[in-house]
């Protein structure tokens, strides 16, 4: 569908996540709520993939629980061929540092280092080599290349969300969640945001999955998943807007029908 690079190429047949039965319950007895359930899914590397669905449907914790940034109950997760569930603590924080990026809707910058410190952070975490050339390549990329010693609050907002994306990038994760990541910007730097994630996974083969309540958003992605109720309610190749925001409208219906 998209001409990728021979990297890239190599990497599509490759599983990239994996979830098999996942199941998160918050609270207990009479007040749990399934926050997911039973949700299996399979993503292919090098792949950009919305999740889309109303609020309270599982959209973020999926991504915490897929990320390892949260345990599910039951069931189990995959990236990269290698369980994440399963790891304890360290195991976990350290295969987080090497295989995943994460980008949130508040960017999450630290607000006393500069640029290029907090894109170059994750590294530091993980006790990787930094390779200050390739930092500013990569800064320089996402459009900061003159900006490496600002702090984040000298930064506009789609200032700050582009150093995410290069604090993502930088470790070279085998995949990339992002919940909401154009959330709290403005309508022209959510377009570069969403470039610069399309771009990572078409140019550079990377494995991109991305919450969005936004069509035009969903829009950029290669498919889109959408979530009701904790579990898979639907797919579609190939998003448009429109197609998205008339499913969208419609999730409800689905969800009723197929119950
Ligand atoms: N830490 C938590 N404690 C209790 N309930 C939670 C917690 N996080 C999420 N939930 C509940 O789980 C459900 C799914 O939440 P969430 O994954 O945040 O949905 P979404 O991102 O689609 O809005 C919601 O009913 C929410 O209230
Ligand atoms: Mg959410």
């Amino acid at each position: 569908m998209f001409r990728r690079n021979r990297g890239a190429e190599a990497a599509r047949s490759a599983e990239a996540l994996r979830l098999d039965g996942v199941t998160k319950v918050y609270g207990s007895a009479e007040n749990a709520v399934i926050a997911l359930d039973g949700v299996s899914l399979s993503l292919p590397a090098g792949t950009f993939t919305a999740v889309m669905g109303p609020s309270g449907s599982g959209k973020s914790t999926l991504l915490q629980c897929a990320a390892g940034l949260d345990r599910p109950d039951s069931g189990i997760v995959t990236v990269d061929g290698e369980e994440v569930t399963g790891a304890g603590e360290a195991g976990l924080a350290k295969f987080r540092r090497r295989r995943i990026g994460f980008i949130f809707q508040q960017y999450n910058l630290l607000p006393t280092l500069t640029v290029e410190q907090n894109t170059t952070l994750p590294l530091k975490l993980a006790g990787r080599r930094i390779d200050r050339g390739r930092t500013r390549e990569v800064l320089t990329h996402v459009g900061l290349g003159d900006r490496l010693g600002h702090r984040p609050d000298e930064l506009s907002g789609g200032q700050q969300q582009r150093v995410a994306i290069a604090r993502a990038l930088v470790t070279e994760p085998s995949v990339i969640f992002a919940d909401e990541p154009t959330g709290a910007l403005d309508t022209r730097s959510a377009r570069s945001v969403l470039g610069l994630l399309q771009e990572s996974v078409r140019f550079h083969g990377r494995t991109v999955v991305m919450v969005t309540h936004d069509p035009v958003a969903a829009s950029y992605a290669d498919s889109v998943l959408f979530l009701a109720d904790g579990r898979l309610a639907g797919e579609m190749n190939a998003p448009t807007v429109d197609a998205v925001a008339e499913r969208l409208a419609h999730l409800g219906d689905d969800v009723r029908v197929g119950a």
